[in-house]
């Protein structure tokens, strides 16, 4: 099989990593791909952007799948542009892609199918949001309708922070037209944790529970990232409460979309609070989480078949997935990020750091400067680790981290807190 990535995050580095061991696998490509993803596959400069040109380019190469790592392109309707011509993609059409294209759309899906999440209502108008805040109080969470980069949810915990991002979406229009419609919804408190199912229809294969952590510093503080680690397995959530994600959330919003007339094929990633009301949406996505997919790529059985579980999850329905033990990723962000911050600065230690064992060093966001690697993004690198146990995982990754060296670099030091503390107690 002749297989094409699209991306040029730690996720699609880590999905690439994971094809290159397929023995179904004879050759790889990455749209645009990165530094890391270069010596594993032939990188072709075209943006996930181009929907035309990556439908000719896979015409031309007679690519015979296609794998799509973010959501831009997805909700662009590039599945649609290369199934009209006849090229297989793992991927929702831009039909589902809905789902994480508009909050709107994905609320009032749940809220039809009495599917748990917070209570909302949508507004067009930012007077009528306005007035709204003052009724419904605070804390409130306030969301730009469109997709923001994984910036648009502003958490209020007292009015006037909301009453400013409601301005700052609507009026302002900080996020574009992502805000021109925006959500307002009640404030859920809990363990969040992602839920990871690969989908065909109505049936489903669900992946290990993971964890991210969205705050740029330790303690949850700071502004909200793209991800700044994560883990799996969540030693915190029980069978039933697995189960409940299952039926409740992945399961029913299947259906829901099923009888809208969307059949939902692809990744349904969903962020879930476990409030005292059992698991509740915060949000879904259409795609693989980041920086969760290279935590759960280092935890796949190692003679588990990406190919075949994109393309056929249910074949490996009844066989182990998942190694024992535990996976963790950790980003090593640039200073200032998720602000500005500066580029092009040189990055010592990968080499080292990549001969640790059950360490794999993703790349996020470098170049290659006159055969120098430098950074080239806000999130830079993002290091995975695999160890027996959730400990002894953290140690590698925080071991490979401290040998990796670029000038402002910053990092989370208390990733999978929580679930540490639920396995000492
Ligand atoms: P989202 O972009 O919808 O995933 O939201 C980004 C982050 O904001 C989530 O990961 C949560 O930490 C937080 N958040 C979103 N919605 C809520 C809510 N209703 N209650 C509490 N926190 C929320
Ligand atoms: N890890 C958060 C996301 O991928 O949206």
């Amino acid at each position: 099989m002749r297989v094409l990535v699209i991306g040029s995050g730690a996720r699609e580095h880590a999905l690439l990593w994971k094809l290159a061991q397929s023995r179904r696998v004879t050759r790889l490509w990455a749209a645009p791909g990165n530094p890391g993803m270069a010596a594993l596959a032939e990188c072709v400069p075209i943006g996930a952007h181009e929907l035309e040109r990556l439908a000719d380019f896979a015409e031309r190469e007679a690519i015979d799948f296609t794998v799509v790592g973010p959501e831009a392109p997805l909700i662009a309707g590039l599945v649609d542009v290369f199934e009209a011509r006849g090229l297989p993609i793992f991927g929702p059409r831009q039909a589902g892609a809905l789902l994480e294209g508009s909050k709107a759309f994905a609320k009032e899906l749940m809220e039809a199918a009495g599917i748990p999440t917070a209570q909302h209502r949508s507004f067009r108008d930012p007077a009528a949001a306005l007035a709204y805040l003052e009724e419904h109080g605070a804390p409130v969470v306030v969301k730009a309708d469109g997709n923001a980069a994984g910036k648009g949810a502003i958490v209020a915990l007292d009015l006037e922070t909301a009453r400013r991002a409601v301005r700052q979406m609507m009026v302002e229009r900080v996020f574009g037209s992502a805000g021109e419609v925006v959500v307002i919804e009640d404030y859920l408190q809990g363990d969040e944790i992602g839920s990871t199912a690969l989908c065909n229809g109505t049936s489903f294969v669900p992946l290990v529970l993971t964890q991210d952590h969205k705050r740029a510093l330790d303690n949850d503080e700071g502004l909200n990232t793209g991800g700044m680690g994560a883990y799996a397995p969540l030693p915190f959530v029980s069978a039933e409460t697995e189960r409940a994600v299952q039926e409740r959330i992945i399961a029913a919003t299947l259906r829901a979309l099923q009888e809208r007339g969307i059949a939902f094929s692809g990744v349904l990633y969903s962020n879930i609070m476990l409030t005292e009301r059992g698991p509740m949406v915060l949000e879904h996505n259409v795609r693989f989480g980041d920086p969760e997919t290279q935590a759960m790529m280092l935890l796949l059985e190692s003679d588990v078949d990406l190919l075949t579980l994109l393309q056929e999850p249910q074949r490996l329905a009844s066989v182990p997935l998942w190694r024992p033990g535990y996976a963790v990723s950790l980003t090593l962000a640039s200073g200032g990020y998720p602000g500005s911050y500066r580029t092009g600065l040189p990055i010592q230690g990968l080499a080292e750091a990549s001969r640790l064992e059950q360490v794999q060093v993703f790349h996020a966001g470098t170049a290659l400067r006159d055969g120098e690697l430098v950074t080239a993004g806000g999130r830079v690198l993002s290091v995975a680790a695999y160890g027996a146990t959730l400990a002894e995982a953290l140690e590698r990754a925080y071991e490979a981290a401290r040998l990796i060296h670029f000038e402002g670099m910053h990092y989370r030091r208390d990733i999978a807190r929580r679930g540490l503390r639920a396995l000492q107690s």
